[in-house]
């Protein structure tokens, strides 16, 4: 481990593995290069100080590169314990100058004294990836409030817990709601969480999905991509759902939909994305096949309740990297036999693959980038509440996301534009 007074990362050594990845990613995220170019040139964020708080990947890499060359002192850690990229740390320090906190495997504890540590540059703007760091400072640094201009808040579960906090009259600065941009989670969290998702559960099992029967656990964003690639990789992909609506889409879209006590027993994996708690609980694994490969996408571990599975079985032991083996004790379940857990329930796209591919974070973090500099830019006439980025920021992104792809759209004509805003032609 190397420390010194700015950054804890694993090992500096690492840099140039770092370097050749973050160089690669950047290839796929042309928004984000673009805003950095301008950024270079105008420096909206100059004499500021922030603390990100995100996976540390090779497209967070961008990101910090992006937001420094606008002139903040940011301070980087990570979101979650298991998703550090050590090597893009490791780069970021020694080339960059970017104070990371962070190390693939960090405990809890390390992950709760990375936020202290980044609190105590005294940041004033705050952005989030599950809202730990804005909790941090209303629970615990109450003093510290009043320096922050304002946060950006990366996930669909941050927001839920922001909505907690307005609620409770406790958010006393602005929140953009990143997650709520249309070119962060229809993207980002279909296709990118759809996609990395299958990576991950590939890369850790390296089972075939065809013929599999996948339940998905929520069919909301994540949940819609997830089911979308597994039925194109010949799953026949389960849906259970909480929400007739969502439950009803699932349905017309050609999945199968059951409860979750119905699913359990017919499984052969089991992914969770619904940013709630042991939506797959103790019942559930007391029927589940032998062998039954469970694993979470939501944002938190929590999904799975693995208390219950631990206190259920007789031994836990890994099977191979990111995969661990439960063998239920007979007394204890319906069913006999094992089930691995992925990734010990932690966001398997990012614990045993390298979460969401570039480009679609290409549109998210211009999201992150062009928010800060909104926060910045408007400071003191926003209000204390969640709100989203201005829809014109928005349609931006998509435009020279398309731009970048040599894709034209066409526009509509003024005989069009006419039409659409009058009541008067009828039939
Ligand atoms: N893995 C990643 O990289 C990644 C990326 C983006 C978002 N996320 C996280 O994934 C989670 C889902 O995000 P989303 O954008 O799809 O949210 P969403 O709100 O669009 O969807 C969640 C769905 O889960 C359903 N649900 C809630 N409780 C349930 C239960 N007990 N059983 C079945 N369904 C239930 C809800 O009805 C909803 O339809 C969040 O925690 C979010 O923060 C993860």
């Amino acid at each position: 481990m190397t420390q010194t007074m700015n950054y804890e990362i694993k090992d500096i050594n690492l840099a140039d593995l770092g370097k050749q990845r973050i160089t690669w990613a950047a290839k796929e995220m042309p928004v984000l290069l673009k805003i950095r170019e301008r950024f270079a040139k105008e420096q909206p964020l100059k004499g500021f100080r922030m603390v990100a708080c995100a996976h540390v990947t090779t497209e967070t890499a961008n990101l910090a590169i992006t937001l420094k060359a606008g002139g903040i002192d940011c301070a980087l850690i990570a979101s979650n314990p298991l998703s550090t990229q050590d090597d893009v740390a490791a780069c970021l320090v020694r080339d960059y100058g970017i104070s990371v906190y962070a190390m693939k495997g960090e405990s809890t504890d390390t992950y709760i004294r990375h936020v202290n540590i980044a609190l105590d540059t005294k940041p004033q703007i705050i952005m989030d990836d599950g809202s730990d760091v804005v909790a941090t400072l209303l629970k615990e640094r109450p003093n510290q409030i009043k320096d922050i201009i304002g946060t950006t808040e990366e996930t669909t579960t941050g927001i839920v817990r922001l909505k907690a906090m307005e609620k409770d009259g406790v958010l006393t600065f602005p929140a953009i709601a990143v997650n709520d941009s249309q070119t962060k989670h229809l993207f980002d969290n279909r296709y990118g969480t759809g996609q990395s998702t299958l990576d991950g559960i590939i890369r850790a099992t390296n089972i075939l999905l065809a013929g599999k029967n996948l339940v998905i656990v929520g069919y909301g964003w994540c949940g819609k991509g997830t089911a979308l690639r597994a039925r194109g990789m010949g799953a026949d992909v389960i849906i259970t759902e909480v929400d007739p609506v969502r439950a009803l889409e699932a349905r017309l879209e050609g999945f199968r939909v059951m409860t979750m006590d119905e699913a359990a027993a017919v499984g052969d994996i089991f992914v969770t994305v619904t940013g709630n708690r042991h939506v797959i609980d103790r019942k559930h694994f007391e029927v589940m096949k032998d062998g039954a490969i469970v694993c979470n996408s939501g944002h938190f571990d929590l999904e799975l309740n693995l208390e219950a599975l631990t206190e259920m079985s007789n031994s836990k032991s890994s099977v191979r990297p990111f995969a661990e083996e439960y063998k239920r004790n007979p007394q204890k379940t319906k069913v006999q036999g094992s089930i691995i857990v992925l990734g010990e329930g932690r966001l398997i796209n990012l614990a045993a693959a390298e979460g969401h591919p570039s480009a679609v974070m290409d549109m998210s973090f211009a999201n992150q980038a062009l928010a800060t500099e909104y926060l910045i830019k408007n400071r003191g006439k926003l209000a204390n509440k969640i709100q989203t980025l201005p829809a014109e920021l928005d349609k931006e992104i998509a435009e020279l996301k398309l731009q970048s792809m040599g894709i034209k759209i066409d526009e509509l004509t003024s005989e069009m534009l006419e039409y659409m805003n009058s009541w008067t032609v009828g039939t």
